[in-house]
């Protein structure tokens, strides 16, 4: 009894127990059956909208693909990156090889807020432009490329001479530059050197000095030029065409101009070495692509070694027959020993 008793309102708790249990469980179960046919009611439209997401973000990268390619270039405008009153100038008319090489060069050698200018005839722009590292420096916008319309011209020396002696030049192509770093398809400067470009600001013109004792550093085949000054000068005087080089005939000006600093040929000579030689300048300017090289500066071989040795970048620029093809007997300066 006692254990009927105790048994049957256990076992009817049990078995009340046991249908609520069961009630609830039926409950879930028939809710948890149809979320899952709504599930699978909504799952293939469901796939469908992912799809179209996904095809619609695709289209949409794809449409993008071209003016993500143009717009890959400039990060910083190139009006507070660059500083447009410095200016390094090349005028080559001839489509030159190591022109992409030189410019290149030049670009990582000079302070960073330096542009660029390069004037050439279609010949050589085209064949600067060609190269991936130039068009990316034209589109960051430190490189111009440029054919001047007429009546410019840089044909011939005395075209190029023409054109730097005149005002209009000046005007209308640098209006904004006040320092004009000139270079030519045989200067460069070089990279192991201790001085910037940015140090020698305060003059108003330093190049490579003639003669040992020069008074003016003033040979403009790598120069650094003050633009104002420039202009003054041509506000009163004017060059006659085919007479002396544009550079001579600045220098017979400048060094005359009341306030006007020039390089000093004996205490500035390391600007530029061309005609006599000078331990560690910030370049060479190697005259006529190295067929009339000066006696000063290439023909001991010591020179010429300690030359190369601090600047190999020269061997860019020159003809780089010196050391390599020489005649049998010869004493390394050009005399045949018998
Ligand atoms: C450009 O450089 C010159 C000389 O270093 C400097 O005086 C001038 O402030 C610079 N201009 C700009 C806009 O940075
Ligand atoms: C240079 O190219 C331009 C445009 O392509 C052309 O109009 C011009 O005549 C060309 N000049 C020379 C000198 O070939
Ligand atoms: C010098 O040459 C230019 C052409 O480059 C010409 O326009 C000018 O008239 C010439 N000047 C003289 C004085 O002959």
């Amino acid at each position: 009894m006692t254990v009927a008793m105790a048994t049957t309102p256990n076992g009817s708790k049990a078995l009340s127990n046991g249908v609520f249990a069961t009630n609830r469980t039926r409950i879930v179960l028939v809710i948890a059956l149809v979320a899952t046919w709504l599930f699978a009611g909504l799952l293939p439209s469901y796939k469908q909208t992912v799809k179209n997401l996904t095809q619609k973000k695709y289209n949409e990268a794809i449409g993008h693909f071209p003016a993500l390619k143009v717009d890959w270039h400039p990060r910083v405008d190139s009006e507070v990156q660059f500083n447009s009153s410095k200016v390094a100038l090349l005028i080559e008319g001839r489509p030159i090889p190591h022109l992409v090489p030189q410019l290149l060069h030049m670009i990582s050698i000079l302070p960073p807020d330096w542009r660029f200018k390069f004037i050439g005839t279609n010949k050589s722009v085209m064949s600067v432009s060609r190269s991936f590292a130039t068009q990316h420096q034209a589109l960051n916008g430190k490189l111009d490329l440029v054919v001047l319309p007429k009546p410019w011209a840089v044909d011939s020396k005395e075209d190029v001479y023409r054109m730097l002696t005149d005002l209009r030049f000046y005007n209308d192509h640098l209006s904004e530059v006040e320092w004009m770093l000139k270079f030519e398809s045989d200067s460069i400067m070089c990279a192991n050197s201790g001085e910037t470009l940015d140090d020698w600001l305060h003059y108003d013109w330093a190049g490579a000095s003639r003669s040992k004792n020069d008074n003016f550093a003033g040979n403009g085949g790598l120069s650094l030029r003050r633009i104002s000054t420039v202009k003054r000068i041509l506000g009163f005087q004017s060059r006659y065409n085919d007479t002396e080089p544009e550079d001579e005939w600045f220098g017979k000006r400048i060094t005359v101009l009341p306030g006007a600093k020039v390089a000093s040929g004996t205490e500035e000579n390391h600007f530029s070495v061309e005609d006599t030689w000078f331990e560690k300048p910030i370049g060479y300017h190697i005259r006529d692509m190295g067929k009339t090289l000066a006696d000063d500066v290439w023909k001991s071989p010591e020179k010429r070694k300690a030359n190369f040795d601090y600047c190999p970048e020269l061997a860019m620029i020159m003809p780089m027959k010196l050391e390599r093809e020489r005649c049998e007997g010869e004493d390394k300066e050009g005399n045949i020993l018998l």
